[in-house]
């Protein structure tokens, strides 16, 4: 019997995951959960098969230089592959997956609720409750924004997006506009009740809500910068469930500190998993710890999904899911 394919698994995953993994390779598991440095990734470059990796692994030009090289393919778990240098992979003629479809409708709960909750103050509630402050009902008491019927503006328009669009416009009546360079065909926007917008700029001035579903490339980076996050309206609110980097988040806390916008719903940050001081401290931002994909559903099947891809190129079969 031929060996079997070394797999570097870097993270802890579900135990069905861990199953799979072990019955089909050599699956080098992490059950202690220690993040691998850039030492040790480099040093699976060179002495594995493939490797499964997450956000918190920089698959960067360096680790992938080992020589010898003899992984062949970054099985990522996570529809996001920013963590990895694609381009760099591509010239060493090592492939690439993702997990896609698999994590749309968590994510798009997720930007849900951190829509829901920062318009609703429920972070503050909480805490106000907890924090054994509440003296009692009286009607004026936190009053928040209101979400029905309100305009939600979706930067991207890609499957997350289409998915939050679908919850926002049939569940809570909102008025979806939209902004992308790759729009969806117009039958599918009709469905959503979804209206485009030729540029971004229009979408953030306009919108009451502005929700970010662009993947995290040179081009979006910083995408959020000062100057556009002064054309949001004083009332409205940012929701990130796509990456930090989209967003300046220095210019984000001097834009929320001079109220030039309502608040924020943040479950990424630029520097992950430093958040910046200032944001934690403020009443009308709620903050979660990169929570967009985490259910044991979807987190299972994320894994199942990378596992595919592993298997695929094991048996020499074209990828599902190949990014490079
Ligand atoms: C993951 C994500 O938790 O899929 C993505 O792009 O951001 C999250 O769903 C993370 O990437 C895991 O590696």
């Amino acid at each position: 019997m031929s060996p079997r394919p070394v797999v570097v698994v870097t993270r802890r995953l579900p135990e069905p995951v861990h199953q799979a993994l072990a019955r089909a390779f050599d699956a080098r598991l992490n059950p202690d959960d220690r993040p691998l440095s850039a030492d040790g990734l480099r040093e699976a470059v060179g002495s594995a098969d493939a490797l499964l990796t997450t956000v918190t692994d920089k698959v960067t030009a360096e680790v992938l230089a080992a020589e010898p090289r003899r992984a062949g393919l970054v099985a990522n778990f996570g529809v996001g592959f920013n963590n990895i240098d694609v381009e760099a992979a591509k010239a060493r003629g090592i492939a690439v997956s993702n997990t896609p479809d698999v994590l749309t409708d968590a994510t798009a709960d997720l930007a849900m609720t951190l829509l829901l909750m920062v318009a609703r103050r429920t972070g503050e509630g909480e805490r106000h409750l907890r924090g054994g402050q509440w003296t009692g009902w009286r009607p004026t008491h936190m009053l928040g924004t209101h979400v029905t019927g309100k305009t939600l503006g979706l930067v991207g328009m890609g499957r997350i997006a289409r998915a939050v669009a679908q919850r926002a416009h049939h569940g809570f009546g909102m008025r979806i506009i939209y902004h992308d360079p790759f729009p969806p065909p117009p039958d599918v926007a009709r469905g959503l009740g979804a209206e485009q917008r030729q540029t971004l700029d229009e979408v953030l001035r306009e919108a009451d809500f502005v929700s970010l579903h662009c993947p995290a490339t040179p081009e979006t980076r910083h995408l959020l910068n000062r100057d556009r996050l002064a054309l949001m309206r004083p009332e409205a609110f940012l929701i990130n469930t796509a990456r930090g980097d989209v967003v300046d988040e220095a210019a984000l806390v001097e834009t929320l500190a001079s109220k030039r916008i309502a608040g924020a719903g943040l479950d990424v940050f630029e520097r992950e998993p430093q958040v910046t001081q200032a944001l934690t401290a403020m009443d009308n931002v709620v903050l979660l710890p990169h929570l967009g994909s985490a259910t044991t559903e979807t987190r299972v099947a994320m894994g199942m999904r990378a596992f595919e891809n592993l298997q695929l190129f094991f048996s020499g079969k074209p990828l599902r899911d190949r990014v490079a």
